[in-house]
Order: C-alpha cells, then sequence, then structure tokens
C-alpha cells in the first residue's frame, strides 16, 4: 500500500458511477437499523444474489453480521435527503422516515425506486470492509429516476433531463455551478481570459454537459453535490443556452482554483461576465436568505420564487 495515495485512489474509485441504496435490518428486539450504500451490485440470477460492502467500522455492522435478513432499498432521485439520514451517525435514522416490514421483516422504506428484501447468504471478511452477500427473498421494482453518485457528489439523471430539454435547439450549451462551502465559494481558473470563473462545462466550444461539468471539477478536485437549478438563460441571442445549478462543496481544498469568501470576492480577478452577474445574484440571494430561478437572457429575465427556498431537480 505504501506508494498508494488513498486519497488519490478514492478519488479514482469516485470516476465510477453508481446509484444510491439504503440498506436496512432489524435488530432481535425489532429495533430497525440501515445505512447509505454505494457498493450495492447484483451477483447472480439464480440463485438471485446481491452484495454490498460494509465497513468493518460502521456501528450496524455487528446488527448486520448477525442478521437473519436485510432489505436493499434503491433511492429515487429525490431521496437525496434520505441518502443523508442514513449516512449520518445518527441514532435514529428512522424518525420521520415512512417504513413498512418486507414479507421477512427488514424495513423496506416507502418511495424508494425499487427494494431487494435477502436472506443472508454469506458474509466474507475483505481488508477494513465485509461482503454482506445475500440472497433475494422478495423484490418490486418501480417508475422512475435513481439517485446517481459520482465523485463524491450525488448526479440527478432527471437535473440532465431538465438541461437537455431547456437546451431546446440552442446549438451551444453551457453548464455551470456555483458551488458553496462554509459562505465561500468556489472559483475555478478562466482558461479564456485568466483569473478565475465559475466552473462551467461547455465553454471551450463543445456541447456542455452535467457529466461534462462533474469530470470538470473531478479535474479541478472540487468535491460537490449539484441540487438546485439556479439560473436558465440565453446567450449572444438564443445561440448558447446556459443552465447554472447550485450546490454545496465539501471545502476541501481544490487542486486548481481556490474557495473565496462572498462577501470579499476578487471581483478584480473575475473578467467573465456571466461570472459575474452569477455571483452577483447568488450574494444578494445568499444574503436575503431565499434563492429563486433566473431565466431570461444574460442582461435581462425574470426570477421565479422557489417555494421553501428551493427544488430539487425541478422546475415548479
Ligand atoms: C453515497 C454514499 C455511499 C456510501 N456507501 C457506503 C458503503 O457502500 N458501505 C459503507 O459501509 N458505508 C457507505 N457509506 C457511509 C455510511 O452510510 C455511513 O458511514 C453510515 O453512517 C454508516 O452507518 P452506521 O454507522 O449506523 O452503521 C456511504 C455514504 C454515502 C453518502
Amino acid at each position: 500500500m505504501s506508494e498508494i495515495d488513498p486519497r488519490k485512489l478514492r478519488n479514482a474509485f469516485g470516476c465510477y458511477p453508481t446509484g444510491v441504496t439504503v440498506v436496512t435490518t432489524r435488530e432481535a428486539d425489532g429495533t430497525p437499523r440501515g445505512f447509505t450504500a454505494n457498493s450495492f451490485t447484483s451477483v447472480s440470477l439464480d440463485p438471485p444474489l446481491v452484495l454490498v460492502c460494509i465497513a468493518s467500522s460502521a456501528a450496524s455492522r455487528p446488527v448486520f453480521a448477525e442478521a437473519e435478513h436485510f432489505a436493499v432499498n434503491v433511492l429515487g432521485d429525490s431521496q437525496r435527503t434520505v441518502s443523508a439520514r442514513f449516512a449520518s451517525p445518527s441514532p435514529d435514522k428512522f424518525s420521520g422516515i415512512d417504513w413498512q416490514p418486507g414479507r421477512h421483516g427488514a424495513p423496506i422504506v416507502v418511495g424508494v425506486l425499487a427494494w431487494f428484501e435477502c436472506a443472508r447468504h454469506d458474509t466474507v471478511a475483505a481488508g477494513d470492509h465485509e461482503l454482506l452477500i445475500g440472497r433475494v427473498v422478495d423484490f418490486h421494482a418501480g417508475e422512475g429516476n435513481p439517485l446517481g453518485y459520482l465523485r463524491g457528489a450525488y448526479v440527478s439523471h432527471s437535473l440532465e433531463h431538465m438541461a437537455v430539454e431547456a437546451a431546446g435547439a440552442a446549438q451551444e450549451l453551457r453548464i455551470g455551478a456555483v458551488i458553496e462551502a462554509d459562505g465561500q465559494v468556489y472559483l475555478a481558473p478562466d482558461p479564456a481570459r485568466g483569473g478565475l470563473r465559475l466552473p462551467v462545462s461547455g465553454a471551450a466550444g463543445q456541447r456542455g454537459s452535467l457529466a461534462g461539468l462533474s469530470g470538470l471539477l473531478g479535474e479541478l478536485g472540487v468535491v460537490a453535490s449539484l441540487t438546485f437549478l439556479f439560473a436558465v438563460f440565453e446567450e449572444g441571442g438564443g445561440e448558447i443556452q446556459s443552465i447554472y445549478y447550485r450546490g454545496t462543496g465539501s471545502g476541501e481544498p481544490p487542486l486548481r482554483g481556490q474557495y473565496a469568501p462572498l462577501d470579499a470576492l476578487p471581483w478584480e480577478r473575475i473578467q467573465d461576465p456571466v461570472s459575474r452577474t452569477m455571483l452577483e445574484r447568488y450574494a444578494a440571494e445568499r444574503a436575503a436568505g431565499r434563492f429563486g430561478i433566473y431565466m431570461g437572457d444574460e442582461e435581462s429575465g425574470e426570477m421565479r420564487a422557489v417555494p421553501g427556498g428551493g427544488v430539487q431537480g425541478t422546475v415548479p
């Protein structure tokens, strides 16, 4: 292991896109337990086997090692908060979560995209994790888009769809992001003008995409979760469609670019006009504690208020 850098290895593992699941079981006294896992994979059709890796350090690992049954709940793209809840060390992760026991008692979270109730088939120690192999005894698959996970951030397929739909007939599509961590906003290097700008996919002539933006953030060493649509507007008289999301960064120092305090942005180094407009608006809305969605062109547009401070993946 000596020459393997764990941070780089984790980043490299993160290049592989996955879904997000919540794996659940019950203690002997019936108490429900669960954790968020993206290490789920199908293993075999006959017999029907699935696999999920649980960290040796997970508080629930001894419960899963003993339990006769567990369930894998595949999250839909509106269930980021469910993912966050089950990834937290909260002692009562199920409070406020609507769930029902499966046929064998394993908790099935209501509203998930699919679920698999499993009998424990085998457990295999593997490094700092343990493989939980389950034999599927019951399952259900519903309609909808899955919640995705890539390079340490959630990816919503409906966000991607929305971007493509919004792009319409525009020849060029640019997808950018305002990423905040603790009052600081991430600024990427601006290859065209020098200085800094908001990160954007598609500025270099090729058609932008969420996957492109995600890849760019990966290259820049920025770990972020893009959750809300922030602005949809046209530039260049309709030739260029721009879509900006806002999201939360981990705040870890990026490989390139920098985080800068929202109340002391280095404006003299930000020459890109769209970045300036987005940042001005972001700072004003942040100060007012209220975000909207801006629609129009780069100079004038209309604000749409967003109920509850934001939407996840859909435009109201
Ligand atoms: C998207 C995502 C995927 C995760 N995947 C796994 C995983 O596959 N295995 C694991 O042990 N922990 C994973 N975690 C971390 C656990 O959910 C987290 O450590 C949780 O607190 C463990 O719960 P417990 O300590 O109550 O058992 C993941 C977290 C997130 C946000």
